[in-house]
């Protein structure tokens, strides 16, 4: 497939960092989102990473403008038409979703390729809502996306060989290392990822340890850059109950049942490092454990 244009639905954390890494690999990107201010955000989220990268030596002031360059912002879908592949970074609700697919469908060309960043929802449903199910596929992408090398390219019973071993391609062109996985909830990393985060709390829970002991734990003991308390607190306590509820709705096996101190810190509004506070408090510097949460 040659892909001359790639379109992007979302422009929040995900949304901002494929349409990023899209452009650095040379493709002209259309990001939707669905409010000026939200599209500004996700355009400013984009150009502040590449500023910071240049600070580090790592990208050049005119790579910079070059990528920039390459980036249409859009609030309006219609704007999509033209591309070969759309990547949809919504937020993770399947009405959503099934929503947007539905005038994707009638608005792109006929041979473009969707293609969810989905973490936990059906592949398969999302695809039977529009009239292309064979070229339906997940890409899952990791966060930080500019920096994560993984994608996850997941296929339904739907999938055709011919569309899935595109959007394989098509990961492999952005730099990325993509790996197959099956439209199975969670699909490989997020099924062992998310019981092993869950495990953490209940660890805490238990009183094992505390909250940096076990993240040196794993840290040290396993060689993971971030301990279960950072992680969990980076990709945010209310995703990770959010997944994790989809999961145990899934499987109903007991290691996908988030433990009760998760679903308090959320109902809390302790959200991790976006709220300010979660199993660390980031309002202090070093971050500090968050008293009190056992
Ligand atoms: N521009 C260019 N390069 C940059 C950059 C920028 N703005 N910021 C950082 N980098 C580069 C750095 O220069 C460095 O490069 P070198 O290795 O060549 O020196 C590299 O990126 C790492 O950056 P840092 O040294 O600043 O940071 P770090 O070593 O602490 O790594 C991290 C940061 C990559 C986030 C690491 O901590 C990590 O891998 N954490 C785990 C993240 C993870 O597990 N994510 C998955 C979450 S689960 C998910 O997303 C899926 C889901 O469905 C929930």
């Amino acid at each position: 497939m040659t892909v001359n244009k790639v379109g992007v639905v979302g422009c929040g954390l995900m949304g901002s960092g494929i349409a990023q890494v899209c452009a650095e690999a040379g493709y002209p990107v259309v990001v939707r989102e669905v409010s000026d201010d939200l599209l500004k955000k996700g355009l400013g989220r984009i150009e502040s990473f590449l500023k910071k990268g240049a600070l580090k030596g790592k990208v050049t002031a005119e790579r910079m403008r070059e990528v920039l360059g390459r980036l249409q912002g859009t609030t309006s879908l219609a704007d999509l038409a033209g591309c070969d592949i759309v990547i949809e970074a919504v937020v993770e609700s399947i009405a959503t979703k099934r929503e947007t697919y539905e005038l994707l469908d009638r608005i792109c060309g006929k041979d473009a390729i969707f293609a969810s960043n989905t973490s936990s929802l059906s592949i398969t449903e999302m695809a039977a809502t529009t009239t292309r199910p064979d070229r339906f596929v997940g890409l899952h992408f990791f966060n930080p996306v500019p920096l994560m090398k993984l994608v996850e390219v997941v296929r339904g019973p739907l999938t055709s060989d011919g569309a899935f071993e595109k959007a394989f391609a098509f990961a492999k062109s952005l730099g990325k290392i993509p790996i197959r996985a099956k439209d199975k909830t969670g699909f490989i990393v997020n099924r062992l990822l998310v019981p092993y985060l869950l495990d953490a709390v209940r660890a805490l829970e238990e009183g094992v340890g505390s909250v940096p002991d076990i993240d040196e734990g794993m840290r040290l003991g396993c060689g993971y850059p971030m301990g279960p308390f950072t992680l969990l607190d980076f990709v945010g306590l209310d995703t990770t109950f959010y997944i994790a509820n989809i999961m145990f709705d899934e499987f109903r096996e007991k290691r996908f049942a988030p433990p009760p101190l998760l679903k308090r810190m959320v109902q809390a509004g302790m959200h991790g490092k976006k709220s300010g506070k979660g199993f660390y408090d980031y309002a202090k510097e070093p971050p500090a454990p968050t008293p009190g949460l056992v």
